[in-house]
C-alpha cells in the first residue's frame, strides 16, 4: 500500500489510465465500424439510402478511429508511462499534459462529426479539414513539449532506447502533419491543397507511407523495447543491436513512400528509388524482430502459462510477416498484380490487426494492474481466450483477402486470344463475395475478444482493492 502511494507520487499515473482506457474505449468503436463497412461489402443496403451511413465516408471514419483514436491514445499512454518509469521523473509539463489529453479527445470527436458529414480534403491518412488539421498541430507540439521536457529532467545518466523510438515518432509526425496538411481554406469546412498534380501525390505518400513508418511502426517498436522484456522479465537481447535498430529504420523508411505511387505519373527514378528503399528497409526490420523475440531467450516457458507474453511475441511474428510481405509488394513486378487488389487490404490489416492491435493489448493488459494498484487482471483465462479470439480473427482476415486480392489481380490482367479482356469488372466483384462473408466473420470474432477486454479492465478496476493479492496469500 505505502510502496503504491509512493509510486504515486512520483510518477503522473491518472493521464495513462486515461489514455489507456480510451484506447479501449475508442478500439471497440472504430474496429465495429470496420466490421460495419465489411458488412456493407456484402451487404451494400445497409447504408440504408442515408448519406452519412454509406461506405465512402465511414470508410475514413474506420480509419481514422484505429489509427487516429485506438492506435494513438496507446501511443500516448505507453510513451507517457514509459518515459515516466524510465527516467524516474514525473512528466513534465503540468496543465500540458492535461491539454493532450482533452485535446486529442476533442479531435477525435470533431472527427467522428466532420467525416460522415462528408467533409473531407480527400487525402488519405489525413482526410480532416483544415480547422481540426491547426487543432492536432497544437495538441502533437504539446505532446513533445510533454516527452521531451521530461527526457530533459531525467534522473538518469541515459535515455533508454524505447524513448528514441517514441521521439522519433513524435518528431516525425509532426513534421509530416504539417508539411502535409497545408492547405489554402475557401470555407470553415473546405481546403485545398498547396501542392498540385504529381507533387501533391509525392507529398501526400511520402506522408502516408511514413504515417505508417514512425506512427504504427517506429512508436509501436518503442512499446515493444519496454513492454517485452518487462513482461518477460528478461533484459532486452542485445542493446547493441538495438541502437543500429533504430538508425538504421529512420534512415531507410523516409524513402521508401513511392512505392505507393507504382506506374504513375511520379518520375521512374523516383519509383525505381522507393522500392530499393523498401527492399532494404527488410533487414532493420527483421533485426528488431529479431531483437525483440530473443528476449525471450531463456525464458521461453513463459508463453505457455502468460498470454499477455504471448500477445506481445505473436504480434512481433506478424511484425515480421508483414515487413516481409511489404518489401515483396513495393517490386514493381509484384505491385503490378497486387495494386488496387484485396492483398494490399490483407497486408495493411496482418499490419494492423496482427502487429499494432496485438501489441497494444498485450502492452494494457500490462498497464491496467499497475495503474489501477492490483497484483494482477481481473482473469487471466479471460485474456487467454482473447488470445485465441484475436488470433481466428486475424488470420481468417487476411487469407481471406490475399486469396481475394490474387483472385481478382489475375482475373483483371486474363486475356483472350484475340486480346480482349477474360473477365468483366463485375465477374472479380462476384468472385470476392465468400472472401469478404470471411473477412466480415474475422473481423466480429476480432472485436468480440475486444469487448472481453472491456469486461476484463472494468472488473480489474473496480476489484476491491488488493483482494486478489490477499486470495494468493491465503492461497498459499
Ligand atoms: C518493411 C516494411 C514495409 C514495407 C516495405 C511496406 C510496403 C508496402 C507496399 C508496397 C504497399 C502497397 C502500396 C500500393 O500498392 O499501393 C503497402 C501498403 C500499406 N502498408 Fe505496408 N509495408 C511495410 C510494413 C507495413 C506495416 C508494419 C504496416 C502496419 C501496420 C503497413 C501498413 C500499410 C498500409 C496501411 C498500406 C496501405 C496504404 C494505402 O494504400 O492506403 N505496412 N505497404
Ligand atoms: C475488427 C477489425 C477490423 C475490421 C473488420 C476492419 C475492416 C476494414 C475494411 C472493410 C476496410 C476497407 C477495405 C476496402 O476498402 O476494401 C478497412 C480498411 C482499413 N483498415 Fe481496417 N478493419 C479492422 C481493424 C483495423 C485496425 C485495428 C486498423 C489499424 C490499426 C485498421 C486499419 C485500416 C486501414 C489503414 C485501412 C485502409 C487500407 C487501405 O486503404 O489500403 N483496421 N478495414
Amino acid at each position: 500500500m505505502e510502496q503504491t502511494k509512493q509510486l504515486k507520487q512520483k510518477y503522473d499515473y491518472t493521464i495513462v489510465s486515461q489514455f489507456s482506457i480510451m484506447s479501449i474505449i475508442w478500439g471497440i468503436i472504430g474496429m465495429a465500424v470496420g466490421v460495419f463497412i465489411a458488412a456493407q461489402l456484402i451487404w451494400p443496403e445497409l447504408n440504408f439510402n442515408i448519406p452519412w451511413l454509406t461506405y465512402g465516408r465511414l470508410r475514413p471514419l474506420h480509419t481514422n478511429l484505429v489509427i487516429f483514436a485506438f492506435a494513438t491514445s496507446t501511443l500516448f499512454a505507453t510513451s507517457y508511462y514509459v518515459v515516466q518509469r524510465t527516467c524516474q521523473t514525473k512528466l513534465f509539463g503540468g496543465l500540458l499534459v492535461k491539454f493532450t489529453f482533452w485535446g486529442w479527445q476533442a479531435i477525435i470527436f470533431a472527427s467522428i462529426f466532420t467525416l460522415p458529414l462528408g467533409l473531407t480534403s480527400s487525402k488519405e491518412y489525413a482526410e480532416l479539414e483544415w480547422p481540426i488539421d491547426i487543432a492536432i498541430a497544437f495538441v502533437w507540439i504539446s505532446y513533445a513539449i510533454v516527452f521531451f521536457g521530461t527526457l530533459a529532467k531525467r534522473k538518469t545518466s541515459h535515455i533508454y532506447v524505447a524513448n528514441w523510438f517514441y521521439g522519433a515518432f513524435i518528431i516525425t509526425i509532426a513534421i509530416l502533419h504539417i508539411v502535409n496538411s497545408a492547405a489554402i481554406p475557401v470555407s470553415i469546412g473546405k481546403s485545398y491543397s498547396i501542392y498540385s498534380g504529381a507533387v501533391d501525390a509525392m507529398i501526400q505518400w511520402w506522408y502516408g507511407h511514413n504515417a505508417v513508418g514512425f506512427l504504427l511502426t517506429a512508436g509501436f517498436l518503442g512499446m515493444m523495447y519496454y513492454f517485452v522484456p518487462k513482461q518477460a522479465e528478461r533484459p532486452i537481447y542485445s542493446y547493441r543491436l538495438s541502437i543500429l535498430h533504430f538508425w538504421a529504420l529512420i534512415s531507410l523508411y523516409i524513402w521508401a513512400g513511392p512505392h505507393h505511387l507504382h506506374y504513375t505519373a511520379l518520375p521512374d527514378w523516383t519509383q525505381s528509388l522507393g522500392m530499393v528503399m523498401s527492399l532494404i528497409l527488410f533487414a532493420p526490420s527483421w533485426g528488431g524482430m529479431i531483437n525483440g523475440i530473443m528476449t525471450l531467450s531463456g525464458a521461453w516457458h513463459k508463453l505457455r502459462y502468460d498470454p499477455i507474453l504471448r500477445f506481445l511475441i505473436v504480434s512481433l511474428s506478424f511484425y515480421g510477416m508483414s515487413t516481409f510481405e511489404g518489401p515483396m509488394m513495393s517490386i514493381k513486378t509484384v505491385n503490378a498484380l497486387s495494386h488496387y487488389t484485396d492483398w494490399t487490404i490483407g497486408h495493411v490489416h496482418s499490419g494492423a490487426l496482427g502487429w499494432v492491435s496485438m501489441i497494444s493489448i498485450g502492452a494494457i493488459y500490462h498497464l491496467i494492474p499497475n495503474l489501477f494498484n492490483q497484483e494482477r487482471m481481473y482473469s487471466i483465462k479471460l485474456i487467454n481466450i482473447h488470445f485465441w479470439l484475436a488470433m481466428i480473427g486475424t488470420t481468417l482476415y487476411i487469407i481471406a483477402m490475399w486469396i481475394s486480392g490474387v483472385t481478382q489481380g489475375l482475373m483483371w490482367r486474363a486475356v483472350n486470344s484475340d486480346g480482349t479482356l477474360k473477365y468483366s469488372f463485375i465477374e472479380s466483384v462476384q468472385a470476392s463475395y465468400p472472401f469478404y462473408f470471411i473477412r466480415f466473420t474475422g473481423g466480429f470474432i476480432f472485436l468480440f475478444g475486444m469487448l472481453l477486454m472491456a469486461y476484463n479492465t472494468y472488473m480489474t478496476i473496480n476489484a476491491p482493492k488488493y483482494s486478489l493479492k490477499f486470495i494468493k496469500q491465503i492461497a498459499q
